[in-house]
């Protein structure tokens, strides 16, 4: 906060009340239990498009009832949840969904001891004036959904903000109200006792994915340090938050990929120059990076450690691919499919430790 002497108003608002802290201490104990040791967010909260495009590599029609078993195959992979998966990440529709025996989806996250959130974005749009560029919307009427989803279950949030890399992009307007979004989300679900994952996606997979690993860092490096000053502004507690940010990485059509050594180095020194001690964990997405490179970037970083936040996995197509092609949409799979999400959870849970090795990939499959 700065000195309220600045601006000659009092110092009232330098003075946390009793309700103050009691919120932020449990906003900091949520924070705290997302990125515990060895264990990671799914992120299931693909939108009722994305889930499509999922379902279609596996030639399934995605109805409301399909995208309810996938989801409960998820959820109800009992060892994967309890051991390696600290939260979930939902989509509207699946917060509110129920199992086949009427068990609310909710239910089995939280009875598997992880932790139910919530997407409450709205999407990312073409923003005005800035052509290639997006803005995400969703702060209209926010608070009153926040409140809502905190009914329902969710104790922590999700708003991602996307970054694309092309000739002459991006431009510093996109990426200071993708910032300025983000912050005044955060701050919205922080009044409403609920942790917000902030996420600013620099994307490897965009139209052109073109650049090479240190275009990726000039612009990670600005558009996190932009987030940062926002949140700042908007007054944000760091400690009772959660960073989801892409790894420093070449676009995927790149002629000159970076080695995984490299991709690990270069995340980590973007995030030390940016990202401050107080923030208590970084979840990762994955991106578009294939499983093994997801898990084997996490486990290189930590195993660089000590490092003054935690650093996890909070990956979507990286933890799942591998369960919903064994799934293929039908129910004599679920076995098999939970059985591939738990080799991949347990990869990554070992990754979040340092502990991950091709070895260890081979011997568990
Ligand atoms: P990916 O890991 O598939 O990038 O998804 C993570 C996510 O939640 C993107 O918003």
């Amino acid at each position: 906060m700065p000195p309220s002497a600045w601006f000659g108003d009092g110092t009232d608002e330098l003075q946390e009340t009793s309700e103050d802290q009691a919120m932020s201490e449990k906003l900091s104990d949520i924070a705290q239990a997302m990125v515990a040791d060895g264990k990671g967010i799914l992120a299931a909260d693909e939108s009722t498009g994305t889930i499509k495009k999922r379902f279609d590599s596996i030639s399934l029609e995605s109805t409301e009832t399909a995208r309810r078993d996938y989801r409960e195959m998820l959820f109800g992979a009992d060892e994967a949840m309890s051991n390696y998966i600290s939260g979930v990440i939902l989509f509207d529709e699946t917060i509110r969904q129920k199992a086949a025996d009427g068990t609310p989806l909710v239910e089995m996250i939280r009875k598997a001891g992880a932790i139910p959130g919530i997407k409450v974005d709205a999407g990312a749009k073409d923003m005005a004036l800035f052509p290639g560029e997006k803005v995400t919307e969703g702060l209209d009427g926010l608070g009153g959904r926040l409140k809502e989803y905190h009914e329902l279950g969710a104790r922590f949030a999700k708003w991602r903000a996307v970054v694309d890399i092309a000739d002459g992009l991006p431009s510093f307007g996109a990426i200071h109200a993708n910032a300025h979004a983000l912050a005044r989300y955060a701050a919205l679900c922080q009044v409403n006792g609920i942790v917000p994952i902030v996420e600013p996606e620099v994307l490897m997979d965009g139209p052109v994915a073109s650049h090479d690993i240190d275009r990726c860092y000039a612009v990670t490096e600005f558009t996190l340090k932009e987030v940062f000053q926002e949140l700042y502004y908007a007054k944000v507690d760091l400690e009772g938050m959660i960073l989801k940010p892409n790894m420093v990485i070449a676009g995927k059509n790149a002629s000159a990929q970076a080695s995984p050594e490299e991709v690990a180095e270069k995340t980590l020194k973007v995030l030390k120059a940016c990202v401050p001690p107080a923030v208590p964990g970084i979840a990762f997405l994955s991106g578009g990076q294939s499983d093994e490179q997801a898990t084997h970037h996490l486990s290189l970083m930590n195993a660089a450690g000590p490092l003054p936040w935690k650093l996890t996995f909070s990956y979507g197509r990286a933890l799942q691919a591998a369960a919903l092609k064994a799934w293929g949409g039908k129910a004599e799979n679920v076995d098999a499919a939970r059985k591939a999400f738990t080799h991949r959870a347990k990869m990554n849970g070992l990754a979040a430790k340092g502990g991950y090795s091709s070895e260890l990939e081979q011997q568990a499959a």
